[in-house]
């Protein structure tokens, strides 16, 4: 590989957002990509929530709910770096695609709803970061509202979170008062100006707190200002660039997304610290990023990203080597060379011909039906890439049609969205019942409102008894014959054809996980 390739691949910056719903996501996106010039004005976000999800959305139902409900993937430049921002979604029912798109990162952000502190998702997410000890950098957004105590935010951060917060610059008040941040380790005070950040303006700057310029700012504050500063130099943790790479410590900034305060200093140190594309495991070796040949896995597959074209995009990572238009790449799962000419990349929504991509960078194949998340293509050699997760679902139901003739759309229908990994299907062995499986019950909306408008299928979704399901095994094969026959009134298989056990309860579960002790039961099943 040149060198001149390598250190592109070197100037990567691939992230994702990790918040709960509400702490200001969309609004820090949008910042991010007035940054990144993708877009030229961020109109005050206030009352434009149909307009600003406008670029990720493509579903009618997604803009009536003004949810997110698909991620999709933003690259732009940014200070001699390349930046791949993946967007996630923000409702809780779509996390496991949220989950996924983790897989695909080298870092995150979070953010942080300064007046609600951490919140429940924000632990969930971070749980599934710290699988790979992603490092992670924080963001305590809404400085200019009432926010909660700062130093009350940094040690809820450090024990709920289980992570050492080392603040990088420090809010001078909050609310009405908000005056800016003070950078602890640059010595400089960034101004804040009520109204005035919402485009990019030359930020103010005063140089030193011990500076008549901060005394004059700080007024009757500045002793106490300087008492707290000595406060938060002694009592937190230092910026330790070791310690964020291995995953255990969060640098955190303070600011607000809405006035666009303090995200472009972020944004600065980000891309700076933000580790280069990672190396990435495979079920035989450690694929290097600078590898010459090309290797890659799909995390997500989205349908009607255009809905003028109806078609579904396999979003791939790569993990080494070059994509080049026109390349033949191997479909391991298949074992089959397809030649790609039409890979497409992402800028903000707008899909556009890829001429070339390389590690770091998400890249979009059109599916025709032979790609499933987890796939793995390469340039020849046979790799698996690990870590690609399937979570047991957590609500059930049955799928009854309307009407009987069209049992082959709802197979055919379902079995697509089942390998886009947007539901789970399950067929019981002893009846001709097809149960669907969601993580969150607005993915069963999704589902019938993709049946009805792509398949034309209209379905009645029935309760079932079903509570909760996991994925069976047993390297006995004698006690797995005897479970499979006396359990076969719970056993079905899944969209992939893997043996499943749907429990009715949850001590029904515990009672069979007893009696069959060889028999492994699994809430998650690697793709
Ligand atoms: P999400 O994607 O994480 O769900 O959050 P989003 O950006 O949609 O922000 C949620 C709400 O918080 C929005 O208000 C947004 O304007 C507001 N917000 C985001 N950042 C800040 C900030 O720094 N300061 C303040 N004061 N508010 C912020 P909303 O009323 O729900 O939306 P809208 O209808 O007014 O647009």
């Amino acid at each position: 590989m040149t060198t001149e390739i390598t250190d592109a691949i070197q100037q990567r910056r691939s992230f994702a957002i990790i918040s709960h719903p509400d702490a200001g996501k969309t609004t820090i996106t949008e910042k991010l990509l007035l940054l990144g010039q993708l877009i030229q004005v961020a109109g005050s976000v206030k009352g434009k929530k149909a307009d600003r999800h406008a670029t990720s959305d493509w579903m009618g139902m997604e803009q009536e709910r003004g949810i997110s409900v698909t991620s999709s993937v933003m690259q732009f430049p940014y200070r001699g770096r390349m930046v791949n921002l993946l967007d996630t979604p923000g409702h809780e029912d779509f996390s496991e695609d949220t989950y996924r798109t983790l897989t695909a990162v080298d870092s995150a952000l979070m953010v942080i709803d300064g007046a609600k502190g951490v919140e429940d998702r924000t632990i969930k997410l971070m749980n599934v970061c710290r699988l790979r000890d992603t490092p992670i950098v924080g963001f305590v957004n809404k400085m200019d509202r009432d926010i909660r105590d700062p130093i009350e935010l940094l040690d809820e951060i450090e024990e709920v979170l289980k992570i050492e917060a080392a603040p990088i610059n420090w809010p001078i008040g909050m609310g009405k008062e908000f005056k800016g941040v003070y950078n602890l380790y640059t010595d400089t005070i960034h101004v804040f100006e009520q109204g005035k950040n919402y485009v990019l303006t030359d930020d103010i700057r005063i140089e030193g707190l011990d500076s008549d310029e901060a005394r004059e700012l700080l007024g009757v504050y500045y002793d106490d200002y300087v008492d707290e500063i000595e406060l938060v130099r002694g009592a937190s943790h230092e910026w330790d660039q070791d310690a964020f790479l291995a995953g255990k410590l969060t640098p955190v900034f303070f600011g607000t997304a809405l006035a666009n305060f303090g995200v472009r200093e972020m944004l600065d140190d980000f891309v700076e610290w933000a580790p280069a594309p990672l190396a990435r495991n495979t079920e035989t070796r450690e694929v290097d990023p600078v590898e010459e040949k090309f290797s890659g896995f799909v995390f997500k597959i989205q349908a009607n990203m255009d809905p003028k074209h109806r078609d579904r995009i396999a979003f791939m990572r790569i993990c080494s080597g070059r994509y080049t238009k026109g390349m033949k790449m191997r479909h391991v799962r298949l074992g089959k060379d397809v030649k790609i000419a039409d890979a497409v990349s992402f800028k903000a929504g707008e899909r556009e011909l890829l001429e070339e991509a390389m590690s770091g960078d998400i890249i979009g194949l059109h599916n025709h039906g032979t790609i499933q998340i987890g796939d793995t293509f390469t340039e020849g050699e046979v790799l698996k890439f690990t870590g690609i997760p399937h979570f047991a679902p957590e609500m059930f139901r049955r799928i009854r049609l309307k009407d009987p003739l069209k049992t082959k759309q709802l197979q055919k229908g379902l079995q697509q969205l089942s390998e886009e990994g947007s539901t789970q299907v399950f067929f019981p062995m002893n009846s001709n019942d097809i149960i669907v499986g969601a993580v969150g019950v607005l993915q069963f909306e999704v589902v019938a409102y993709r049946l009805k408008d792509e398949y034309k299928v209209d379905a009645i979704y029935e309760s079932v008894n079903v509570n909760t399901a996991r994925w069976v095994e047993s390297e006995d094969d004698k006690k797995f014959e005897e479970f499979k026959r006396k359990c076969s009134d719970n056993l079905a298989l899944d969209g992939g054809g893997h043996l499943t056990y749907l429990a009715p309860t949850r001590v029904n579960l515990s009672l069979s996980e007893e009696r069959y002790p060889e028999v492994a039961f699994r809430s998650t099943r690697e793709h």
